[in-house]
């Protein structure tokens, strides 16, 4: 039998085009210093990037909800640990950029579980 090489290397170049975005906004997570406190996949310094997806997964509103608390700073939705305000390095089109690219990580929202009440704040996981 015998493999077309044009066929093959099409199929490889389709491969590549579709993961250059999430690479792309992967690469402007490192570069903002996000991944200094947040991973994919654990809970870090913040939370994991996969449970804050499924957390907001399917959320009317939840896009422009989570840019603002890029910008601004976050404290008590998941613990009493803060994110500091993100603004001063991260402009209002970098933060939809990570947002997007934060909630295409779970976009169906497995996995999901409520990870109680966080001490000294009022709870607001949903
Ligand atoms: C100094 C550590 C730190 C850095 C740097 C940081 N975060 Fe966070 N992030 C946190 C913590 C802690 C929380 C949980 C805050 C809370 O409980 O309200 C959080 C929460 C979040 C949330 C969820 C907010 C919510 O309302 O549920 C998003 C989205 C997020 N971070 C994105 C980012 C992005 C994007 C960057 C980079 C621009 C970033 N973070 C940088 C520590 C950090």
């Amino acid at each position: 039998m015998k493999l077309p090489a044009a066929a093959l290397s099409a199929a490889l170049a389709a491969c590549t085009l579709s993961a250059a975005p999430a690479f792309a906004d992967e690469a402007l997570a490192k570069a903002k210093n996000c991944t200094g406190c947040h991973v994919l996949d654990q809970k870090r310094v913040g939370p994991a990037f996969k449970d804050i997806a499924a957390r907001y997964a399917k959320q009317p509103g939840a896009v422009d909800k989570l840019i603002g608390k890029v910008l601004n700073g976050s404290v008590c939705e998941w613990s009493v640990v803060p994110m500091p305000p993100n603004k001063y390095h991260v402009n209002e089109s970098e933060a939809r950029e990570l947002v997007q690219w934060i909630l295409s990580t779970n976009p169906d929202g497995s996995g999901w579980a409520k990870a109680g009440t966080p001490v000294g704040c009022t709870p607001k996981l949903n």
